[in-house]
């Protein structure tokens, strides 16, 4: 019998007695966090109530129940903390050495560790991701990007090879709900290590993390002005990006307002950073370990519920494995844990809104009338909360909806190819480019593939693995820049001598 049948026969018990995969409920408790009915805007290093008067709820995706509620900001109270961020720049952060920078940096990471619990579970309630990835993910991961560019604050002399880097000035910051906190990491970090200061704007249905780490700026004593926080959905958004008082403009988010922010800008001495959608493939080659590809299609599609821009949503699989990789990963699928996120054993939790849950029924309802072949395991779902079950689609044309367009959701659209170049091209038949991956026994084709596909990031044997010190952004509509790494210092320094 050959291992492979082995470990067949070993699945089909295992799904037989299907007990062997049940976990005894294990819920993450929150009695540690202590929420604000109500949270200010943070300007100046001070909590003040909104000019506008006006507040929203953010709510918990897997229960619909509100947990706090948070300022809007409008343009006046914008333009308030645009000053504050000028004047902070002007008085006090140009004007420290890269070394005094650096301890403050240093202090948030460290703070941010210290917190770790408490961040990780108000990342769950506010967004609904499983906890084991707030835990396991985010917040380590946001903490090593302070880390990381708090090295970096007395060094950009090295990093830029001699040359002199100065700071830009106040950069305007606008962050999507899909990784919160880390994406707050991400544009605050590296700004503030070049020198620049700070206007966050999170998104309106996770801004807690935020909150929070306002909290952290105060306790280490940042001075105030250097990082603003205004909450606020997408007139806020607007609103700062086109506030005169921004030097630079960083975007994460979806590709129409990206490509709204950018025709705002045009001709203005704003400069700009944009990391938008993806519809990633995911490459498997005939000689790659099955069993580990399809543990690494799982990954890349419906971890974080496939809310992740450079999520592998697009499977290209090479045509003489797809009946077997199909099975293999529909066995997988059954044995997925969709549900509640906070308990600890959860694999997919909850969509983040009721507006993303309706774009991808939308999607979904699309594939089906385009004729490509549903299918998704049974899963026990909540009856509140918005949910959705991972679902694959099979027999798509290249020309359907499901296999163009992004569906930011846990599915994953299943296409085939005979050729590595065949591959190439269908891989690179986007209008997106933000990462790729590859599965393959042999070095050799995963580098000749890396050369010719059009993505940021391109993954050998591996999917979603992010670290600070490598460059994140995207070719084509994926935006403009780069972020981590050596290349996104560049983004917050102007480059002189
Ligand atoms: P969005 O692009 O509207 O939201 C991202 C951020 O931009 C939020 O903070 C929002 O308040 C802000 N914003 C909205 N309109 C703005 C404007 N006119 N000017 C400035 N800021 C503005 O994304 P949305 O509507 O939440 O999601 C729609 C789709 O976008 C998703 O289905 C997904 O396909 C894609 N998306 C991609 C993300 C990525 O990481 N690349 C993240 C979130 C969504
Ligand atoms: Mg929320």
């Amino acid at each position: 019998m050959s291992d492979i049948t082995r470990r067949e026969q070993t699945n089909e018990l295992a799904l037989q007695f299907g007990n062997a995969w049940n976990y005894a409920p294990s819920r993450e408790g929150t009695e540690q966090v202590s929420l604000k009915p109500r949270y200010e805007l943070f300007i100046d290093g001070a909590w003040t109530a909104p000019k506008s008067n006006r507040y929203f709820a953010t709510i918990n995706p897997a229960t619909e129940e509100t947990l706090a509620e948070v300022a809007e900001a409008n343009e006046e109270d914008v333009a308030r903390a645009v000053t504050g961020a000028r004047a902070a720049y002007d008085n006090v952060w140009r004007k420290l050495s890269g070394k005094e920078r650096a301890k403050y940096i240093y202090r948030i990471a460290r703070a941010l560790q210290e917190k770790a619990r408490e961040f990780a579970i108000v990342e769950t309630l506010d967004g609904g991701k499983p906890i084991k990835e707030s835990r396991d993910i985010d917040v380590p991961l946001a903490a090593a990007h302070f880390f990381y560019h708090a090295g970096w604050a007395d060094k950009l002399h090295y990093a830029f090879q001699g040359r002199e880097a100065r700071p830009l000035g106040v950069a305007g910051q606008i962050i999507p709900w899909n990784f919160p906190l880390l994406m707050a990491a991400w544009k605050i970090a590296p700004a503030l290590a070049c020198g620049n200061t700070v206007v966050l704007k999170p998104a309106e249905t996770t801004p807690l993390t935020a909150l929070m780490l306002a909290q952290i700026f105060q306790e280490i004593e940042l001075p105030p002005g250097v990082v603003n926080i205004v909450t606020g959905a997408g007139a806020t958004g607007a609103a700062l990006a086109a506030h005169p008082g921004i030097d630079k403009v960083a975007f994460t988010g979806s590709t129409a307002v990206g490509k709204r922010i950018q025709q705002a800008l045009a001709g203005s001495k704003k400069r700009l950073t944009l990391e938008l959608g993806g519809k990633a493939a995911n490459v498997v080659f005939a000689d790659a370990p099955i069993d580990q590809a399809v543990e690494g299609i799982v990954n890349g599609i419906f971890f974080n519920q496939g809310h992740v821009c450079c999520a592998g949503s697009r499977l290209l699989v090479e045509e003489s494995v797809h009946d077997i990789v199909v099975r293999k990963l529909q066995d997988r699928m059954r044995t997925l844990r969709v549900g509640d996120p906070l308990d600890k054993n959860t694999d997919v939790g909850a969509i983040n809104s009721k507006m993303q849950l309706g774009k991808i029924h939308e999607m979904v309802a699309a594939g089906e009338e385009e004729g490509a072949t549903r299918w998704s395991a049974t899963y026990d779902l909540p009856s509140k909360g918005f949910f959705f079950p991972p679902t694959i689609f099979t027999g798509a044309a290249q020309s359907c909806r499901i296999a163009r367009e992004e569906i930011f959701g846990p599915v994953l659209t299943v296409l085939t190819f005979r050729t590595p170049d065949e591959a190439i091209e269908k891989a690179n038949n986007t209008m997106y480019g933000l990462s790729a991956g590859v599965w393959t026994d042999k070095g050799s084709k995963s580098f000749y593939m890396a050369q010719r596909l059009e993505a940021g990031v391109v993954w050998a044997n591996t999917f979603n693995k992010f670290d600070a010190t490598s460059p994140f952004g995207g070719f084509k509509e994926s935006g403009l820049g780069r972020e981590g790494g050596r290349q996104g210092l560049a983004a917050y320094s102007e480059v002189v001598g």
